[in-house]
């Protein structure tokens, strides 16, 4: 190609693409160790910084407007089909926007949206480009899942240029890349799945789906190796990042979003690996609290707020003599910084003398809490494996714990009542705060306390 200078090389943070000239062990801006990767860049590329093939550039024509002729009228957006899925994305596809798909290999992502595909081509044209499988492997995979629309149609294809002249002539309302590591330009001279290649590749489709307006979901592995770029190198580019993330030996998937413009990123979406593909879990907490011992020691029922709904789950906590001289703590599925506090609080304030225990703490089926409503729960659990007495299996609890001891406010409680109420659960405990004011429901008893340890007389 002529203007292209020298062949240069420049290394790239596989995790998040930070760039440098030298290779470097850790990356000064995500802090990930051994990342860097080697990469031919050709300068032609570099310079063409919206990125694009130039016949496309030449084409699009900057025209501005004025405030009055920009169109508020709310777009339409199409259903996915899932419930789950279309309240993670704020409500459904916005037309020509750009989402990111990311999760490990075989947590489902093809699945996924190969079933949101089939049902979108219902309404709407809808393209599902693969570079991972073979049309046959599709095929083979669309029978297990069931019906597909007629209007599906596939092509198996990895050279970007060639599937955006395809997406410009044929407009579809939708279409799937699958997945952005596989595909490239022959402008950029790296390998397929290079942070060069997955950054152009994605700029081009960025401008594809805006230009024609067709909404595009980019499948993106997360990788362990460092070899192959992830998908936090695309972040900053797309509208909208969804991560599709398993608890491996539960068997169900949760579908949560990073960064949305067109949507609160709070939502989760909780699906289950089926023979015929993906089901949602309408009703996640039946789903979580389903294989609760009963009577256990050290096991409280708490409900947090993700997103718009309330779930319960299961704190567990374990208090066992330290072995070794040095007391153990480990918490699986909350902040450990936070469990620690906790403790001290416990304590300081109530009393309980832990520092020769070990301490584990866990949150059944592998959920992670990041919210300090399940602070009690998590101080209760500790003390009902301490003390030996389990918690009544009818109660939940929630609430925030503070430095003193006290029990803090937290929000939507009448939803986390309402919730628990709904399960068949018999008494809540809960902030006196944020029972005032309240209307007292009448199927289930709720306590409220201000301090630690009045609820360890229910021990
Ligand atoms: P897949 O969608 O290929 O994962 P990804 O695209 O994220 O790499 O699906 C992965 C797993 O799901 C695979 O191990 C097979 C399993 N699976 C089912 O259990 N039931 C099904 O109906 C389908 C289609 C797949
Ligand atoms: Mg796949």
């Amino acid at each position: 190609m002529a203007g292209k200078s020298k062949e240069e090389t420049v290394f790239f943070c596989t995790e998040c693409g930070y760039e440098s000239r030298k290779w470097m062990g850790q990356c000064p801006s995500c802090r990930s160790w051994s990342t860097f990767s080697e990469e031919p860049v050709t300068r032609i590329r570099a310079s063409g910084r919206q990125g694009g093939s130039s016949a496309a550039r030449a084409a699009a024509e900057i025209m501005p407007v004025r405030m009055d002729d920009i169109s508020t009228e709310p777009e339409e957006r199409i259903s996915t089909g899932f419930d789950e899925f279309s309240r993670v994305l704020g409500g459904g596809i916005v037309p020509g926007s750009l989402i990111l798909v990311g999760g490990d290999p075989g947590v489902g992502k093809s699945t996924l949206l190969l079933q949101t595909a089939a049902k979108v081509a219902e309404k709407h044209s809808v393209i599902y480009i693969s570079g991972e499988e073979s049309l046959k492997q599709i095929r083979l995979r669309a029978r297990r899942i069931g019906e597909m629309g007629e209007d599906l149609r596939f092509v198996a294809e990895t050279d970007i240029d060639r599937i955006i002249s395809m997406l410009e002539k044929e407009k579809p309302d939708l279409c799937v890349i699958d997945s952005i590591q596989t595909m490239s330009t022959a402008d950029s001279q790296s390998v397929p799945g290079s942070v060069s290649q997955v950054r152009e590749c994605s700029q081009r489709m960025m401008i594809c789906a805006k230009q024609n307006n067709i909404a595009t979901f980019l499948v993106g592995h997360v990788t362990k190796e460092g070899t192959v770029a992830g998908p936090r190198v695309l972040e900053h580019i797309v509208d909208t990042v969804l991560y599709f993330e398993s608890g491996e030996q539960f068997g169900y998937r949760v579908l949560r979003s990073a960064k949305n413009r067109f949507g609160s990123t709070n939502e989760i979406g909780v699906f289950e690996m089926s023979g015929e593909g993906l089901k949602e879990v309408l009703n996640p907490s039946e789903y979580l609290l389903e294989g609760r011992f009963k009577n256990a020691t050290g096991a409280v029922v708490t409900c947090l707020i993700e997103g718009s709904r309330a779930m319960l789950m299961e704190v567990q906590g374990l208090a066992a003599d330290t072995q070794y001289g040095i007391a153990r703590r480990q918490a699986n599925g909350m902040d450990y910084n936070r469990m620690v506090m906790l403790l001290a609080v416990l304590q300081k304030r109530a009393g309980v003398n832990i520092g020769q225990m070990d301490v584990y703490v866990n949150i059944a089926g592998g959920m992670k809490i990041t919210q300090p409503s399940a602070d009690l729960a998590v101080i209760l659990a500790v003390m009902s494996s301490l003390r030996n007495v389990p918690v009544p299996e009818d109660t939940v609890v929630f609430g925030e714990v503070g430095l003193s001891g006290e029990v803090r406010s937290v929000p939507q409680a009448s939803d986390r009542i309402r919730e628990a109420e709904r399960l068949g659960f018999r008494r809540v405990i809960m902030p006196a705060v944020s029972l005032k004011g309240m209307e007292r429901p009448r199927q289930i008893e709720t306590i409220g306390i201000s301090f630690i340890s009045e609820m360890f007389a229910l021990l």
